[in-house]
């Protein structure tokens, strides 16, 4: 596999941001049943009961359930009525993120600045308003059928936005694995669009890319991918967004693709202070973990140097490691938390590395591969 990172180094002539952002607000999934998925992602991922719409709070076409663990929030929705939209968009794209929520000091004001630079509105600024104080929220469209929504929350005290109410179990205990907040989103693209989602990021947005991976770094035997790193001004945001590359064998981008019925959201990299805890627990609840050969593990200390953890807890576990010239990182990948192979989690811990696990690429792909094998899709 090539080494060659492209980094794009020039500096966006753009400064100030054309759209500051403080932050990842939520995330919304649109799944087949909201309940249940907030109890797994309760009792499995260790998030805690936050919020609740629907029914009971007078809402006539969706339930939703918020839950939180450290500055992550989760919103799972599913249609109440037959007729709902939801279930046509569940129908084509199974569960999966809709929205990606995104925390700004004016709504209005990003709204406006993304429709003058050419994005396409889906929610126009509004303010919702209860006894807990009021929210501006708008959207725009990004890629597939996924939105950007822009939450301005500075005079809301409410336990998530007006029209939930908190959502209390008085008898639950929350387990938290360790969770802290998300470190970056990748989105699967259909061939060809990658650039043109990068052009978005960069002129409706205002985020500038860090990296470029091609195909030669990004290969397998039989498959292939091209990926781009977008970030905005304060680099709280990342978006890495993919590309199928013409391969032997279907990739998992076109997996991805055909399964969720066009472009999406691919991964949810979720970062941890412990991954060796967070990772032990995760997987004595069940969840189920990309296995890469140990022998991936024979030459780790060459690859990356010295490192603060056990071998053999990285090992067992199948956490792989990778280091770029500010430090190293630790990293790991669910398999698809859905029937469909769509989405999926990584759960990654920084020691000083601000890149996404490069020295990893071959490994991993070659585990999903096997997977891929497995399901029939390769
Ligand atoms: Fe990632």
């Amino acid at each position: 596999m090539s080494i060659g990172l492209h980094e794009v180094q020039d500096p966006p002539e753009r400064w100030p941001e054309i759209m500051p952002i403080k932050g990842t607000d939520h995330l919304e999934l649109i799944v087949g049943n909201a309940l249940q998925a907030a109890y797994f992602y309760m009792h499995v991922f260790g998030f805690e009961p936050l919020a609740y719409s629907g029914m009971r709070t007078g809402r006539k076409d969706a339930e939703s359930y918020v839950v939180q663990q450290g500055k992550i929030r989760l919103v799972f929705t599913s249609a109440l009525s037959p007729d709902s939209n939801l279930l046509h968009h569940h129908r084509i794209h199974g569960d999966g993120v809709k929205r990606i929520a995104l925390w700004v000091d004016d709504a209005a004001e990003a709204h406006e600045g993304a429709i003058e630079r050419g994005a396409v509105s889906c929610l126009l600024p509004a303010e919702y308003a209860d006894d807990l104080g009021q929210v501006v929220l708008s959207a725009i469209s990004t890629y597939g059928e996924t939105e950007h929504l822009f939450v301005e929350r500075d005079h809301y005290h409410g336990a998530f936005l007006p029209g939930y109410q908190p959502w209390k179990l008085s008898a639950f205990t929350s387990r938290p694995v360790g969770l802290q907040h998300i470190d970056h989103l990748v989105g699967n693209v259909e061939l060809g669009q990658m650039d043109q989602w990068v052009k978005f990021y960069e002129e409706v947005m205002g985020f500038t890319q860090l990296i470029t991976f091609d195909d030669a770094d990004i290969s397998t035997e039989y498959t292939a991918l091209m990926s781009k790193v977008m970030s905005n001004g304060n680099g709280r945001i990342k978006f890495p967004i993919n590309e199928p590359a013409p391969g032997l064998k279907k990739s998992q981008i076109e997996e991805y693709l055909e399964y969720n019925g066009g472009a999406g959201v691919q991964h949810i990299a979720v970062a941890t202070n412990d991954i060796v805890s967070t990772v032990s627990t995760l997987r004595a609840r069940g969840i189920e973990f990309l296995h890469v050969p140990k022998t991936y593990y024979d030459d780790l200390r060459s690859r990356v140097g010295d490192i603060d953890e056990e071998l053999s807890a990285l090992r067992e576990l199948g956490i792989l490691v990778d280091r770029d010239e500010e430090g190293y990182l630790l990293q790991i990948f669910t398999k698809p938390v859905q029937p469909r192979p769509t989405l999926f989690f990584e759960i990654i811990q920084r020691k000083g590395a601000t890149s996404f696990g490069k020295g990893n690429f071959k490994a991993l792909f070659e585990a999903i591969e096997r997977e891929q094998a497995l399901r029939g899709t390769l």
